[in-house]
């Protein structure tokens, strides 16, 4: 088994965070950790997210579940911050089952969690087609309208499925705004509260099982001293708040979300690890300064493989940028790094990291929250020799080649973090850990 007990010294609640555009790899790191962790918890996102993780020559998608699943005995939670699809839950639920794995006791759904239902799914996805031009590029998964009926107070609960009839009059209420806006704005017909209901019924009876007040379940946790890991999803810069505003998701990836998302108090989380990869991607519409459109950008795409786990779309890729790395750091108090995908620039003669921007002709460090400041950035760059070598199977970090060490070495001096960890390929043994 994969030993990560140093690298979990002194920790009681670590907080995982994707410190990119998402995408940065965190199933990998997270099930590689939960190994020696006594509770995983999501806390944020829906089925938007696509937490890749591959051991035994298998390769599995996680939407929902966390990705603790897999590992050692850590009970995995959905927390109240996730919007849950009924649907593609009792899916994952399946999926897991077949493999073999029992998830009783195991796996813990918050009651307060919001439900996904038919319409909003209908609404994100026509949403997205009257935006025409200005679409956000969303997953279409109804992770926004979800999130719009949550803080409008109209949302649907895990523990609203608990009680059918009170369900579905709470359904029932919802649609008379829902079919205005069906009918009178996307010319579309409406919806009954029996089709909805009868789309997740079944899904509902294999879910309710799991329901469970899950902050009273984590404050427990914490009361007896378990470990508890935070599983981000998505990445800072697509943070509702503190993203490249409006082309985000509707949810709070950052440090603060893993509390509210959760119900843990932040008093009580000990350690934050940002994940980055070794070069950006981003998936959907809005700013990317560092976006290739050359051969670079291509062979990015092809040797990472980097096409989106959930919706199978072709991830825009480019050189990392430092001016936003150290923002989400700065944005999360990100105390420790783990370095992703550094082999998939194995092969590449010169690479670059961007040090600063250029925007209306000043050089900044500063990542600025305006839409307008952001689509104008100029990236300054800084080149490096590439190493021209396999780092697949090196396993210690003093192994890695020289050129290698040196791109690591900058990026940690300019970011004031070091890097824990460096994966060097998809599987859990391609994973070098820093002593
Ligand atoms: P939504 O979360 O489906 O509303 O999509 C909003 C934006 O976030 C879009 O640009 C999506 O491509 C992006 N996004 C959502 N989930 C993920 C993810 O797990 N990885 C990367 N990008 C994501």
């Amino acid at each position: 088994m994969f030993c990560t007990s140093f690298f979990l010294e002194s920790m009681a609640v670590r907080i995982i965070i994707g410190a990119q555009w998402g995408d940065e790899g965190k199933g990998k790191i997270v099930d590689l950790l939960s190994s020696d962790v006594e509770f995983v918890v999501r806390y944020q996102g829906g089925a938007n997210a696509g937490h890749t993780i591959k051991f035994d020559d298998q390769k599995v998608v996680l939407h929902l579940v966390p990705s603790g699943i897999f590992n050692g005995k850590a009970s995995c939670v959905i927390g109240n911050g996730v919007v849950i699809d009924p649907v593609a839950l009792r899916e994952e639920i399946e999926t897991i089952e077949d493999m073999g794995i029992d998830l009783t006791d195991r796996l813990f759904i918050s009651e307060s969690a919001h439900i996904i239902l038919h319409y909003h799914k209908l609404l994100d996805q026509l949403k997205e087609k009257n935006r025409g031009e200005d679409a956000i590029g969303t997953t279409g998964r109804g992770i926004g309208p979800a999130y719009v009926s949550k803080i409008s107070r109209v949302g649907i609960r895990a523990g609203d499925l608990l009680n059918e009839t009170a369900l579905k009059r709470k359904i029932e209420s919802n649609l008379a705004d829902i079919n205005e806006a069906l009918i009178h704005i996307y010319n579309e017909t409406p919806v009954e509260v029996d089709f909805i209901y009868n789309e997740i019924r079944d899904s509902v009876n294999r879910i309710i099982p799991y329901i469970c007040n899950s902050t009273n379940l984590l404050h427990d946790a914490l009361k007896s001293s378990k470990s508890v890991l935070l599983e981000g999803a998505q990445g800072s810069l697509l943070d509702v708040d503190h993203g490249t505003y409006p082309y985000v998701t509707s949810s709070s990836p950052t440090a603060g979300g893993a509390c509210t998302g959760s119900g843990i108090p932040p008093m009580a989380i000990s350690n934050v690890t940002g994940i980055t990869k070794a070069y950006c991607t981003r998936v959907g519409n809005g700013p990317f300064p560092t976006e290739l459109f050359d051969e670079d950008g291509d062979k990015l795409r092809k040797n990472g493989q980097e096409f989106g786990a959930t919706t199978g779309r072709p991830r825009r890729c480019g050189w990392l940028d430092l001016v936003a790395l150290k923002y989400a750091v700065r944005l999360n108090g990100i105390n420790e790094l783990a370095l992703t995908k550094m082999d998939v620039l194995d092969s590449f003669k010169t690479i670059k990291l961007c040090t600063a921007y250029k925007i209306d002709n000043e050089i900044t460090d500063i990542f600025p929250s305006s839409i307008e400041k952001l689509e104008q950035i100029e990236p300054v760059y800084k080149s490096f020799d590439g190493w021209n070598k396999n780092i697949n199977e090196i396993d210690s970090f003093e192994d890695l080649p020289q050129k290698a060490l040196e791109y690591i070495d900058f990026i940690e001096s300019y970011i004031g973090v070091s890097f824990k960890l460096v994966s060097t390929g998809p599987k859990r043994s391609e994973t070098i850990l820093r002593s």
